[in-house]
């Protein structure tokens, strides 16, 4: 890590081929608003230190993968370091040359319909969409040329073809359906959770945990190890591992 930035966060590296998540939840356990836009940023209440570490946690990755979902709540959004923290974007191209990534981790859409927003200036700028045999034929021909297809019926197939691609450090930022695809395969490697220090509560709209259209407890026990807490005024970064490594 530069020491700029390591002076910030303090130590963080990842293994050659990982796959990581990072999500924001609300202290009793909220990452999604129902159908409002953006759950995130208003559950970090847009909080400075929890969009560091997304750009931090971007600049490490050669791919941030992403379900429909979470893009078509997100308009206008690019998932790049710098997007969601201009201050730091010199660090984090500096970090990325340092570790051997393109100057952009390459955005990786999963859309099982093909129903994406092509105009969406993340898709604009660059995406290789993940989608079904169905899902190709609703894009035909009307992505733009700076996007490519991998045809997958499931997520352990996606991220072979992803890895076959030299795409190997890979983040994911939800939301829960698509992660929990990802620990119900076995291949979410670790665990990144900002507790935000306020209270969403729960009634009439959906809001789900990090975790959707998945249960293990009580028949399946996915415990993780606590890696690293760190505390910034009222908020806690956590970083769990899960798996054996
Ligand atoms: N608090 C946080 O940190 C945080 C982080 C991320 C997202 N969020 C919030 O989470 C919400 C969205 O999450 P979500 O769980 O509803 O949706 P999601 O996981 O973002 O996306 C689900 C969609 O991804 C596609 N998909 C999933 N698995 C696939 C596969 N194996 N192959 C191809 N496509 C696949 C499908 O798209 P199609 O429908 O096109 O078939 C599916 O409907 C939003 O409100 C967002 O703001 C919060």
């Amino acid at each position: 890590m530069p020491a700029d930035l390591e002076r910030i966060y303090g130590r963080l590296g990842f293994g050659d081929r990982v796959v990581y998540s990072n999500f924001v939840a609300s202290l009793d356990g909220v990452v999604t608003l129902g159908d409002r836009p953006s759950a995130g940023s208003v559950i970090s209440g847009r909080n400075q230190a929890d969009r560091f570490l997304m750009g931090l946690l971007r600049a490490c990755a050669d791919a941030v993968l992403l379900g429909a979902g979470t893009l078509r709540a997100t308009p206008g959004h690019r998932w790049t370091p710098e997007h969601i923290y201009p201050d730091a974007a010199a660090g984090f191209a500096g970090l990325r040359k340092k570790l051997g990534r393109k100057p952009q981790p390459r955005l990786v859409v999963f859309t099982r319909s093909g129903d994406i927003a092509l105009d969406h200036p993340a898709v604009v700028a660059g995406a290789t969409v993940v989608t079904s045999e169905a899902g190709a034929r609703t894009l035909g021909g009307r992505l733009p040329d700076s996007c490519d297809v991998i045809r997958a019926d499931d997520v352990t197939r996606a991220v072979g073809e992803l890895r076959l691609r030299g795409y190997e450090v890979l983040l994911t930022e939800g939301g829960p359906h698509l992660l929990g695809e990802l620990v119900q395969a076995g291949l979410l490697d670790e665990a990144f959770l900002t507790i935000s220090p306020v209270i969403a509560g729960r009634d009439v709209d959906a809001r789900l945990g990090m975790v959707a259209s998945v249960e293990f407890l009580p028949d399946r026990q996915l415990w993780s190890r606590l890696l690293s807490a760190r505390r910034h005024e009222d908020f806690l970064f956590l970083r769990y591992g899960l798996g054996k490594s």
